[in-house]
């Protein structure tokens, strides 16, 4: 990889544990569509022969991790695992006060029960699913402000992630005082996995100090945004990825990292703080619903394979190999028509299900229609995303949707003939797209998210 002479990417590290893919015939999958009701989240997973629903507890662990699984230190307080995973993040994100969580969502949960409230607004360039929902839950509302160009699929700009910082400023100026943090998501998920650049993180940043907001990272793919800095913005190009994302984290006030992602394990997660009143506040909150606060939940060994995956996934040519597998895939898919959005960015690919089915209305769900096409033809599972695109301004109503198939790419554990695989089944699709019939909503309440979905073919 280090040679640029060659223009084979391939894989930086060779197998040594392998499993074996999930087997299945057309005939058993589409029996087994009609059983779960066309729900991709209730197949079997040894039915499924590339499981690309998420790229979140599905990396491969690395020789160091599994010696790090053995090496965990087990004890209830203090252990060396935890101390390891403390100085890991600490040097890694220059904050002091560290407290492990089992997974992303947990930390949400207890930032935004303690912070969020009635008649406040959480306000950031773009919220996963479970921030939402934990925001709402606090009884906080979520303030999505992305950058016009992100909403739109087929731009090519390169940090589509991007918070709008004159909304921003806007928001704070008139309702700074009901505001009790901004988050940046990096890489903004929801939105297609794109970056956010470090222009904008600095300006956000300067922003919220301005107006004294704490500023806030939602940082699992904090590895893939500062890579996709450094190849993407001016200025950048020459700067080791591990300086980026430290300065991403020097700009924040605190920070929550779901360790399924770029902590490259299969559970875990941590937050981190400058604010010490408030972590002792968070620390007595985790005991109760969580665990110790040096282990949170998590064991030992957990605590150990986090600690050393954080630090592997700064690896420039691990992240130069997985960067280029993902490109090479959205490649690969707009080379015979597949309408995806552009760019692709850290961890996924995103298929625009309405453009791939035009003839096919929004209540005949068309991303669920295609994940479900997509499963039955070649057993790959993406996972289908029918949500509202977020408000741009205050006061602008939600109106369209956004009807997705996300490929979801699990880090080192897909080689490239995996992903051409998934491209000629693409392409077989594509050829009989306007035969496919939609899919009709089962259970009455259209508000149920999709993992209790119920559907059924409506021709
Ligand atoms: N934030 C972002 C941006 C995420 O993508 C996720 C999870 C979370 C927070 C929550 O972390 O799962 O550890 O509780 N995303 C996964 C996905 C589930 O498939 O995109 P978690």
């Amino acid at each position: 990889m280090s040679d640029n002479r060659w223009k084979t990417a391939f894989e930086p590290y060779r197998a040594k544990t392998i499993e074996p893919l999930g087997e299945s015939t057309e005939i058993e999958r589409e029996e087994l569509l009609r059983q779960c009701d066309y729900n991709l989240f209730r197949i079997p997973a040894e039915k499924v022969i590339i499981d690309l629903l998420t790229d979140s507890g599905t990396s491969a662990l690395s020789a160091e991790q599994r010696a790090g699984l053995e090496r965990g230190d087990e004890s209830y307080a203090g252990s060396r695992s935890w101390l390891h995973l403390e100085s890991t993040v600490r040097d890694i994100t220059d904050m002091r006060e560290i407290i492990p969580v089992h997974q992303g969502r947990a930390a949400e949960h207890l930032l935004f029960s303690e912070l969020g409230d009635e008649g406040k607004r959480i306000v950031s360039n773009g919220l996963f699913d479970s921030t939402r929902a934990n925001i709402l839950a606090a009884g906080a509302e979520p303030w999505e402000i992305p950058i016009l160009e992100g909403l739109i699929f087929e731009r090519n700009d390169p940090f589509k992630g991007n918070i709008d910082t004159l909304s921003l400023e806007a928001e704070l100026k008139q309702n700074g005082d009901n505001v009790p943090l901004v988050v940046m998501t990096i890489t903004n998920n929801s939105l297609g996995g794109h970056p956010v650049s470090i222009r904008n993180l600095r300006d956000a940043s300067e922003i919220c100090r301005h107006y004294k907001t704490p500023f806030f990272l939602d940082a699992c793919r904090y590895a893939e945004n500062a890579f996709l800095i450094q190849q993407r913005e001016p200025g950048a190009g020459g700067r080791p990825v591990e300086d980026i994302a430290r300065e991403a984290f020097q700009l924040a006030d605190g920070c929550w990292i779901s360790a399924k992602k770029d902590g490259l394990s299969s559970t875990g997660g941590v937050l981190a703080l400058r604010d010490q009143d408030l972590a002792q506040r968070l620390r007595e909150h985790l005991i109760v619903v969580e665990g110790y606060p040096t282990h949170g939940g998590l064991a030992g060994r957990d605590l150990e394979c986090i600690a050393l995956g954080l630090r592997e996934s700064l690896d420039e040519s691990y992240l130069k190999h997985r960067i280029g597998q993902i490109e090479a895939f959205a490649k690969g898919l707009r080379d015979i028509g597949v309408p995806i959005i552009e760019p692709p960015g850290g961890h996924a690919v995103f298929i625009d299900a309405s453009a791939m089915f035009p003839d096919l209305s929004i209540d005949l769900h068309p991303a669920a229609t295609l994940a479900c096409e997509i499963f039955r033809t070649g057993g790959i599972r993406g996972v289908a995303i029918s949500a509202p695109v977020p408000r741009r301004r205050p006061g602008q109503a939600d109106v369209s949707r956004m009807e997705l198939v996300r490929f979801a790419i699990p880090r080192r554990a897909y080689t490239q003939n995996h992903l051409d695989f998934i491209i000629e089944v693409l392409e077989d699709i594509l050829r009989r797209a306007s035969a496919v019939p939609g899919l009709r909503r089962l259970d009455s309440n259209e508000h149920v998210n999709h993992f209790g979905a119920r559907l059924e073919p409506a021709g």
